[in-house]
């Protein structure tokens, strides 16, 4: 919808309760009106009311917030745009038009076209409102002009409002990812860097800022995601003049590194999709939001999500194949659907020191090929895995032998010796931006894609990139990270229906970024499930749990030393892309018998599971909730999760969100593993009434708003509840 007059044309875009409002100029790029809640039908004097004062001791006149904030509208932040051209300032007088105004709500698409023929630039800008009621914004930028243009940032942000004064962002390391940091918003704001060529194990999945005290259930909220695996930057730029009409910005982009992007004349740089949102209903809209954006997609996987067993923490590099035919038997015999074959099985590969980038079946290990292995996997109706990690080596490695030069970042010695950067994990980076390293590594991974047949590869990343530098001495994280997009999305056209997991020494690359490419992600290598807790809650924050790989490990985790039992393993595992990593030949008939129980149980919510919308409740005298309630409210499931003891002898009343508030639904307290009668590890007389078998009939509004007594568990134990309505 837009107003008549060109210099004051307001652009407008509202789906799912989100309104964006643009207004196009006269000179200059279009001012940020409003990005938030739906406005309704009449603004028609909303530029005049929004207008701001001018404050003592700023411009002179009230200034505009633009697409593309910089010091010539008079916003002294962090600019969006940074360049130059032979050391002169490249700061554009923009000529924008704005194109692509739907008629009336719903999903849709704006795009900016600038130019500045004396600067030498031109920008299109898409703004793409799905019915989500999420914003894709996406910056290209041309060199018009004859000379070299040297691109330092080119961001997309969007505007803040003044009641946002907390942020939240998540950090991380190995086997801790995405663990959460709140903060107030002050003047300077909060910026979040990754410097890592990878999305990093501390990536901010999210930058969130917010209503003071915003929940899991309430308060107003806005989201940045940057949908890229390289360096990027995630912001809050908050000053004390605000920012034009507006008190702040969010926003992010990619972080380019000092001559990275480098433009000749006629060339282009398109930037990563950075995606917005904003809920009124605090975390759990947030990530409704996002959850529905990432499920629209393409790329999103639609079949049922296979039950998998993956071999790793089961014999590491002991690839044996009478042991692994063992391995398959009992899995097969559990219910698991796919088996991923891990590190260890190509040449030379006995430990993480030696092989990276020799990708052939290393025949001193699989005498027979890898036939033998998948045609059992195969022959009990499983789908087959296999562990690739493409865009690394190690330098004891025969590529390395032949190609030293293919190292990012090689500085060959004096004496020919490979150089590379610091060792990290044994390993070093290939050089994927030479044509030669990539059709190499292409050719071999399809030939063992073409030989072996599988079904899935799990793609494994495991270090940061540092000084990744081309043979030219050019930063090249920004073109290696393409050049791993296109690798997956080469493999995958030449393989049709061939799925990718994202790894990254557990969850350091995750981002929709490669989720265009890949169908899952592992998001940690820590299987402890009370660990699993917190990364599985808060890498929920962006993707709906079929994405997310969620594995039941051993008794003892091999990561932490901590001992959980089965109940708590299971239950954790549940909430995702489940499966098994866990020598399963090791199990009693018990144990075995409970996780036949398991896969069924999750084999038979899988269709809840992976396309309802997630809930969670606050951390309470330590223990949470959380759960996915279907589409149409008629079905959900919760797990009540004992994380520490309480202060409390009583864990008191859950009150169970999402569900229809008239609607009667039957409640019923479930055994995860499918034991009956029902275990749960608590004190006293543990399980109030309501565990009994057929459980309760109660209404949404009484389970929402009263809620049901918990029962009285040990710390580190759950409990897993259904909720069906009544036909
Ligand atoms: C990484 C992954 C693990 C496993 C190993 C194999 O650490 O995160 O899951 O695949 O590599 O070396």
């Amino acid at each position: 919808m837009s107003t008549p007059s060109h210099a004051h044309r307001l652009h407008r875009l509202r789906a799912a309760g989100v309104d964006l409002l643009l207004r196009e100029r006269a000179d200059g790029l279009p001012e940020w009106v409003h990005l938030g809640t739906d406005l309704g039908d009449d603004v028609v004097d909303l530029l005049r009311a929004g207008t701001p004062p001018v404050p003592n001791s700023g411009l002179d006149e009230p200034w505009p917030l633009t697409l593309l904030p910089t010091e010539a509208d008079g916003w002294s932040g962090r600019p969006a745009l940074q360049a130059h051209r032979g050391g002169q300032a490249v700061v554009p007088r923009w000529h924008a038009v704005v194109q692509g105004a739907p008629d009336g709500p719903g999903p849709g698409t704006l795009r900016v076209e600038a130019t500045d023929e004396d600067a030498g630039v031109a920008l299109v800008t898409e703004l793409h409102l799905d019915g989500a009621g999420v914003l894709r914004v996406q910056h290209t930028l041309t060199n018009t002009g004859a000379d070299v243009l040297d691109l330092a940032a080119l961001l997309a942000v969007v505007p803040l409002p003044v009641e946002a004064t907390e942020t939240l962002d998540l950090t991380g390391r190995w086997c801790r990812e995405r663990s959460p940091q709140r903060l107030p918003l002050v003047h300077g704001g909060r910026v979040r860097e990754s410097r890592r060529g990878r999305t990093g194990h501390d990536a901010t999945l999210l930058l969130l800022a917010g209503q003071a005290g915003f929940g899991f259930d309430h308060g107003e909220l806005a989201a940045v995601h940057v949908a890229w695996s390289g360096d990027h930057v995630h912001l809050v730029d908050r000053l004390p003049e605000g920012a034009g009409r507006h008190a702040g910005v969010l926003g992010g982009g990619e972080l380019l590194r000092a001559g990275e992007v480098r433009l000749g004349a006629g060339a282009s740089y398109t930037g990563p999709p950075v995606l917005f949102t904003h809920a009124v209903d605090g975390l759990d809209g947030v990530s409704a939001r996002l959850h529905d954006h990432v499920r629209a997609r393409a790329a999103h996987p639609r079949s049922d999500r296979p039950v998998t067993l993956n071999v790793w923490e089961a014999v590491y590099f002991d690839h044996d194949h009478d042991r692994l035919a063992a391995l398959v038997d009992v899995a097969a015999r559990i219910g698991v659907e796919r088996v991923v074959l891990d590190d260890g099985w190509f040449l030379g590969r006995r430990d993480d020191t030696a092989g990276l980038g020799d990708w052939e079946v290393d025949p001193q290990v699989w005498p027979g090929g890898l036939h033998p292995f998948a045609d059992r996997v195969r022959g009990h109706g499983m789908q087959v895995g296999l562990w690739v990690e493409p865009e690394m080596v190690n330098v004891d490695s025969e590529l390395v032998r032949a190609h030293p030069d293919w190292l990012l970042g090689a500085r060959p010695g004096p004496d020919g010796s490979p150089g590379g950067t610091r060792s990290w994990r044994t390993q070093q980076v290939l050089d994927l931006t030479r044509t030669e390293a990539y059709d190499h590594v292409l050719a071999r991974l399809d030939a063992v894609i073409t030989a072996e047949r599988p079904d899935y590869l799990k793609w494994d990343h495991n270090r940061d990139l540092h000084e990744a530098l081309d043979a030219d001495g050019a930063p090249a994280v920004h073109r290696q990270t393409l050049a791993a997009y296109r690798l997956m999305a080469e493999l995958q056209v030449r393989h049709p229906g061939l799925e990718i997991e994202s790894c990254s020494s557990g969850g350091a690359r995750v981002d929709l970024g490669v989720l265009e490419h890949t169908q899952r992600v592992w998001a940690s290598d820590c299987n402890d499930a009370l660990e699993r807790q917190s990364i599985q809650r808060w890498t929920a924050m962006l993707l709906p749990p079929e994405l997310v790989g969620t594995h039941v490990g051993p008794p003892r985790s091999h990561t932490t030393g901590r001992v959980a039992d089965l109940q708590l393993r299971c239950l954790t595992a549940l909430f995702g892309h489940a499966g098994i990593e866990w020598d399963v030949t090791s199990c009693t008939d018990e144990e075995l018998d409970r996780l036949t129980g398991w896969i069924a149980l999750h084999k038979r919510l899988r269709p809840l599971l992976h396309h309802g919308r997630t809930v969670r409740t606050q951390e309470h005298d330590g223990a949470w909730a959380h759960g996915v309630v279907a589409p149409d409210r008629s079905h959900a499931v919760y797990a009540f999760v004992r994380l520490t003891t309480g202060a409390d002898a009583l864990p008191g009343l859950l009150r169970l969100p999402g569900l229809d508030a008239a609607t009667r639904y039957r409640v019923r307290a479930l055994d995860v593993t499918g034991a009956t009668p029902l275990q749960v590890r608590g004190t006293g007389n543990a399980l109030p009434p309501w565990c009994d078998d057929d459980g309760v009939t109660l209404t949404g509004g009484v389970l929402a708003g009263h809620g049901l007594p918990m029962p009285v568990l040990d710390p580190e134990a759950g409990l897993l509840i259904e909720v069906t309505a009544l036909g």
